[in-house]
């Protein structure tokens, strides 16, 4: 029992001087709300005033703390390493305030890398002000028109953003921004994983933009030519749009891109199920021109008729903005009917 006693006693010294895990700053950050402060400055308040008692610390939520997190560290005399984290704090302020003016002075490459020293500085008391950081550099590295520096920075401040709780919805906002410069340089893989990563985020803070980064997940898992995963998407999207007066209208647009799929994968038995099944389930799709476009589409196809495909195309061009992918799968299988529509005469 005296054992531990003991331990809370020995917990609380020790916490008290090594103030930088995070369920350290959680206990800090919840249990001290009548201290509020702005975020940027309010953590080193909060650890300050902790360290030096200001706030005083009950016991027994120390100990229930300590048995949650299970971690003990050695400890150092509390006011030196309170010194010292003022020290280094100050330091990392110091930093960002000379990169704040750099910027201001339109010297955006040398503050960009300003910026980042400023948020390497800053991650040791936290991952926030360090995302801050990076987030500017960001900014300032797109001023100077270094892409793949700013894409580097903005991936850190993301990185950053969601190693903190109560940043998801930034973290998934960093991590969109970064899945549309990404996508810019073409490298569509990895824009794919980062909009995967912030549709993600979202979900977690219940955030409705999870819903409309389907959309750029679907198109991009299209591009890769990934027909079985974008037809899904498609599907999903049309099922969360159907009952939303404003994302209605793209109900038929996602069902023509699910049918196309099947297609694009050579199963044309499959696409007439596929169709016939949308259908039934989206009856004002049943009734619809691109519905009609892509039964004759399909039936001209199965009975080897390349002028009623190419009717068909017309028809469901027409009716739809049609990605550039399909008309080239599309005329390909034109072509193909025509040399075969050739060697059956
Ligand atoms: C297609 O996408 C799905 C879902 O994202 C993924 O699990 C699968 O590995 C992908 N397939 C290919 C061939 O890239
Ligand atoms: C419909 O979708 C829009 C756009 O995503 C959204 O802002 C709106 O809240 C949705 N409405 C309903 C009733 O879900
Ligand atoms: C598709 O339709 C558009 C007009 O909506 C037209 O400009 C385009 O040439 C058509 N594409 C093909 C391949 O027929």
């Amino acid at each position: 029992m005296s054992a531990v006693i003991l331990l809370g006693l020995v917990a609380v010294a020790a916490y008290k001087t090594k103030p930088d895990t995070p369920s350290f700053r959680k206990f800090i950050t919840e249990e001290s709300k009548t201290q509020s402060a702005s975020p940027a400055k309010g953590w080193l308040n909060k650890i300050t005033n902790a360290v030096t008692g200001v706030i005083n610390l009950p016991d027994f939520k120390v100990t229930g703390w300590v048995k949650t997190d299970g971690t003990l560290s050695s400890s150092s005399s509390a006011s030196s390493s309170s010194a010292h984290t003022a020290a280094q704090e100050s330091r990392a302020e110091q930093e960002k305030e000379k990169a704040v003016r750099l910027k201001r002075d339109g010297k955006y490459a040398v503050a960009a890398t300003t910026f980042l020293a400023a948020g390497r500085k800053y991650e040791q008391f936290g991952p926030y002000d360090a995302a801050l950081c990076c987030e500017e550099a960001y900014k300032c590295f797109k001023q100077a028109n270094d892409k793949s520096s700013a894409i580097d920075a903005l991936h850190r401040s993301a990185i950053l953003f969601n190693k903190d709780s109560r940043s998801t919805t930034r973290a998934a906002r960093a991590y969109e921004t970064l899945a549309e410069n990404v996508r810019s340089t073409g490298d569509l893989t990895r824009s794919l994983e980062y909009y995967n990563t912030a549709r993600d985020a979202f979900e977690t803070a219940g955030d409705g933009r999870a819903k409309t980064i389907l959309t750029n997940i679907a198109d991009i898992t299209l591009s890769l030519h990934n027909y079985t995963a974008a037809r899904t998407h498609y599907e999903t999207l049309a099922a969360e749009s159907i009952d939303n007066s404003t994302l209605r209208f793209s109900v038929p647009k996602y069902l023509v891109n699910g049918v196309l799929c099947t297609v694009a994968e050579g199963d044309w038995v499959k696409a007439g199920k596929v169709l016939e099944g949308y259908g039934a389930r989206y009856v004002a799709f049943g009734g619809s021109g691109e519905f009609g476009a892509l039964k004759d589409l399909i039936s001209a196809h199965d009975r080897f008729d390349a002028d009623g495909f190419q009717k068909a195309y017309n028809d469901l061009n027409q009716s739809t903005l049609l990605p550039e992918q399909w008309k080239q799968v599309l005329l390909k299988v034109s072509d193909k009917l025509q040399n075969a529509d050739v060697s059956f005469r």
